[in-house]
């Protein structure tokens, strides 16, 4: 198994039975609280796409699908700002949309797309996290959906990433 990423130990966090446990429960929440509609899921790319895949999967209704590529400039000069790299195809009027992303970490990112979205007059939006890191938030953003609260630290596995890398890994470590 993948121990090190470019020289960093990986400690182990959250494991993939514990990712899917809570996957399931979220899914099933979901497909309780859209009963009856048929919610656009709208995905934030690179990260969210492996926990979003593993989600739907649990929600059994008539959902759809999108994707919304953007980069955030967090060890920059530019802290906060967002670029929109690839913006949905699905028009958003009317539709009940679900933001799913891996992390919320200062909540610029998922802020930014929430405020883009709502522009765009949707039924409703709500907001989906797999983990949230409270302590470097900037943001007022709560997310609706939560799989699990951190406290801090560097993680990466099931979508997220260090340096590009250690994206395939089924558990979330902590970089060392
Ligand atoms: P925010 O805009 O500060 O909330 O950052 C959100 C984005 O930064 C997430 O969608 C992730 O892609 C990335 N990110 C934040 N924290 C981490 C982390 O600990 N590991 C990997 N990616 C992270
Ligand atoms: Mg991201």
């Amino acid at each position: 198994m993948l121990k090190n990423i470019n020289g960093k130990e990986l400690r182990p966090l959250i494991t993939s039975d514990q990712i899917s446990t809570r996957v399931r429960e979220m899914g099933e929440e979901l497909t309780r609280d859209y009963k009856d509609k048929n919610p656009l899921f709208i995905g934030i790319l690179k990260g969210g796409f492996i926990f979003l895949a593993d989600l739907i999967r649990h929600v059994e209704l008539n959902v759809e699908l999108d994707f919304i590529r953007a980069s955030s400039y967090r060890e920059s000069d530019r802290p906060g700002e967002i670029e929109l790299l690839h913006d949905i195809s699905a028009p958003i009027k009317d539709r009940h949309v679900l933001l799913v992303d891996d992390i919320v970490d200062t909540g610029a990112t998922i802020e930014h797309i929430r405020e883009i979205i709502l522009s765009r007059a949707p039924a409703s939006l709500k907001t989906c996290a797999m983990v949230d890191k409270r302590e470097r938030r900037k943001t007022e953003i709560e997310p609706d959906y939560l799989g699990f609260e951190i406290e801090g630290g560097f993680i990466v596995g099931y979508g997220t990433d260090y340096a590009g890398k250690g994206r395939n890994l089924p558990d979330i470590f902590v970089i060392e």
